[in-house]
């Protein structure tokens, strides 16, 4: 089962561009969470904060009991290794083979014999449907494999968290559509913590079980996709419902001006739609018996979570 995250009170600034500040959130084990935003609100430098890459300035990043933004370099070390990122554009390496960039980190980081790595990449790239492609070129597969072949590399250290950087970015509908799925079916098949960010409308309605969105430097709620996709918070709203009338307008400077008009949106609420199922045949993702209770309980109270 995937480990939780708890995120308290974060901000990150480089030099005096303040990214964000107080983003307080909880990834609970196992579960699939996807975080909104427009581009340049620090999607990609918040994925980098979690996973240790960048140092934020204030806040906590609780991982088995252990502050990701104070620890020593060896717990540092260790609690990498619980992580799987898919970066945004795949990484992967031009020149050599979709084998030989899965088999990389096994490689680098461990002292497997061949034979061992041989067995993990197949392994992966068969749980990401890329099997037969071992011997291609990055440059010879479709965009869509080569975020395959990303997440097959990501899993090779079998991460109890994964981490998507806009996954669907460059993909056409169809093949976004494909990735959604593989990544719900790859939830139930290792019940890893999984966070998605992008500023695709259809991965947040149908992947995550929570929702959340960064906006103008905070993040605008957090918490279950029941409460998140019915929320009347102009924002979120506007956002979800992909509509031109709402506090965001065509950049970021106008949208200070939009917010002083608030109040005076139409708040069409985003229906909900279905979250998307295994593939028939796989099992039953566990995530979603263990968030029954505590969502049942939010809705009772009817708080929205931040
Ligand atoms: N290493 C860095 N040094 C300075 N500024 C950075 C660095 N990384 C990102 N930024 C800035 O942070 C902001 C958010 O970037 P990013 O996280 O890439 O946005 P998103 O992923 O949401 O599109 C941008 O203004 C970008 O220029
Ligand atoms: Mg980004």
């Amino acid at each position: 089962m995937g480990v939780q995250i708890d995120v308290q009170g974060l901000s990150k600034s480089f030099g005096r561009q303040t990214i964000w500040q107080d983003v307080s959130m909880t990834l609970p084990a196992g579960e699939l969470s996807v975080l909104l935003g427009p581009s340049g609100t620090g999607k990609s430098v918040f994925l980098k904060c979690l996973v240790g890459l960048l140092r934020p300035e204030h806040g906590r990043i609780m991982v088995n009991g252990v502050d990701l933004c104070r620890c020593t370099e060896s717990e540092r070390y260790q609690l990498r290794k619980l992580f799987g990122v898919l970066f945004q554009d795949g990484a992967l390496f031009g020149s050599i083979t979709v084998y030989d960039n899965i088999a990389f980190p096994l490689r680098e980081h461990t002292r497997r014999t061949e034979a061992e790595i041989r067995r993990v990449v197949h392994d992966k790239m068969e749980l990401v449907g890329l099997a037969g492609a071992e011997h291609k070129l990055p440059g010879e597969i479709s965009g869509g494999m080569r975020k395959r072949a990303g997440l097959a590399r990501a899993l090779v250290g079998d991460p109890e968290i994964i981490l998507c950087d806009e996954p669907d970015s460059g993909l056409d509908p169809v093949r976004t559509a494909y990735l959604s799925q593989l990544l719900v079916d790859l939830n139930a098949q290792i019940d890893a913590t999984i966070l998605i960010v992008t500023h695709n409308i259809s991965v947040a309605r149908t992947v995550p079980d929570n929702l959340g969105m960064l906006y103008r430097r905070r993040l605008v709620g957090f918490g279950p996709r029941e409460i998140l996709l019915t929320s009347e918070e102009p924002v979120i709203a506007q956002f979800l419902g992909g509509h031109r009338h709402g506090p965001i307008g065509m950049s970021e400077e106008k949208d200070a001006v939009l917010a002083a008009a608030e109040g005076t949106w139409t708040r069409t609420l985003p229906e909900i739609v279905p979250q998307l199922e295994p593939s028939p045949g796989l099992p039953v993702r566990q995530a979603v018996r263990r968030r029954q209770e505590r969502v049942r309980a939010m809705l009772a109270v009817g708080s929205v979570p931040r």
